[in-house]
């Protein structure tokens, strides 16, 4: 018989019908938000899991599932994964690399040029009927072009942005990471390896692209951003927590940094309270992946990845391929 599947929320129709050519399916078209405890109660007869960032794997679920063998994430980040406890339980874990780093790349732009330029502060102003003349210095904002980025965390993503923030904008890009690009990669993205305290004093523009995770909490917080210019503008594509989303706040509220634009929050869907009362800053709901063929694509990888581990062990992108070897 086929293997079991769960797709844990609602997903393309085409995806559906892909995986159930496969697998026998329970799906969840109508994206109900289910508890923990509801997750764990759908996944105990299941062999795989057709997952998204939202939905937590860790030792309660797996204790809770005993027949799970692995959990394709729909997601290049895998911070809802316990990766250890996995490993521990003999559950494969994949993620969805790759197929979404152009877009996102696209959308820290997006996100930086509407932070620098005020898009939508200034947005928010015309349509409230309050635009009744002409002024020197009205929504007067900062240069992309010419300026110098910073990019804090420089995987596939990051280099997609100090790649067009050098080739396409002009800037000077200086970069931090745990480990140096190799030579050729720095030459290709134009970028200079600095410290962390360099990047955040020197950079006019900080765009935030690492993964998340214990280490990486609170990589920003009030210390860090004091040291940013008062002029500098900070966007995070990553993940939440890896700001500390108060003290960004008061900082804006402060004009310790000129503004900032976050597609990514701590304990989200919930966004600081003290976020939306600040003028000075961008707020989208985690989007920087949704493009329609970049989505599907992403889905189409997870589908890849339960297909293949389940064909013939040989699953894409594996997170934990320890697992396969035993
Ligand atoms: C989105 O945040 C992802 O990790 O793919
Ligand atoms: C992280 O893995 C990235 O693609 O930037």
């Amino acid at each position: 018989s086929k293997p079991k599947i769960l797709v844990a929320r609602a997903i393309f129709p085409e995806i559906i019908s892909r995986l159930e050519q496969h697998f026998e399916v329970e799906t969840n078209q109508s994206d109900a938000i289910w508890s923990k405890a509801e997750l764990a109660d759908k996944l105990k007869d299941k062999d795989g899991a057709f997952t998204t960032g939202g939905d937590r794997i860790d030792v309660e679920v797996l204790a809770a599932c005993p027949r799970l063998k692995i959990c394709a994430n729909m997601a290049v980040g895998y911070n809802n994964f316990d990766l250890d406890a996995m490993t521990a339980a003999g559950v494969l874990a994949t993620n969805a690399p790759d197929v979404l780093t152009e877009t996102t790349a696209d959308f820290g732009f997006a996100l930086l040029m509407a932070t620098a330029r005020r898009v939508t502060e200034s947005e928010h102003f015309l349509r409230a009927g309050k635009w009744n003349k002409w002024s020197f210095d009205m929504f007067a904002g900062s240069d992309i072009h010419g300026s110098t980025l910073g990019v804090l965390g420089m995987g596939r993503i990051g280099q997609g942005i100090a790649k067009r923030g050098a080739h396409g904008f002009g800037m000077k890009v200086i970069y931090h990471n745990r480990s140096r690009l190799d030579a050729a990669m720095e030459v290709e993205c134009k970028a200079s390896y600095v410290s962390k305290e360099e990047l955040l004093r020197t950079a006019d523009h900080v765009v935030l692209v690492l993964p998340y995770s214990p280490a990486s909490h609170h990589t920003i917080g009030a210390a860090e951003l004091a040291m940013m210019k008062p002029t500098a503008t900070l966007v995070n594509i990553a993940r939440g927590g890896i700001v500390d989303d108060a003290a960004l706040a008061k900082a804006l509220r402060d004009k310790t940094i000129a503004a900032a634009g976050l597609d990514v929050f701590e304990g989200e869907p919930k966004v600081h309270p003290d976020l939306l009362t600040v003028p000075n800053v961008v707020l989208t709901p985690h989007i920087a992946s949704a493009t329609v063929p970049t989505r599907m694509a992403m889905a189409n990888l997870a589908v890849d990845n339960l297909i293949g581990f389940f064909k013939d062990g040989k699953p894409l992108t594996p997170l934990n391929p320890a697992v396969l070897a035993t």
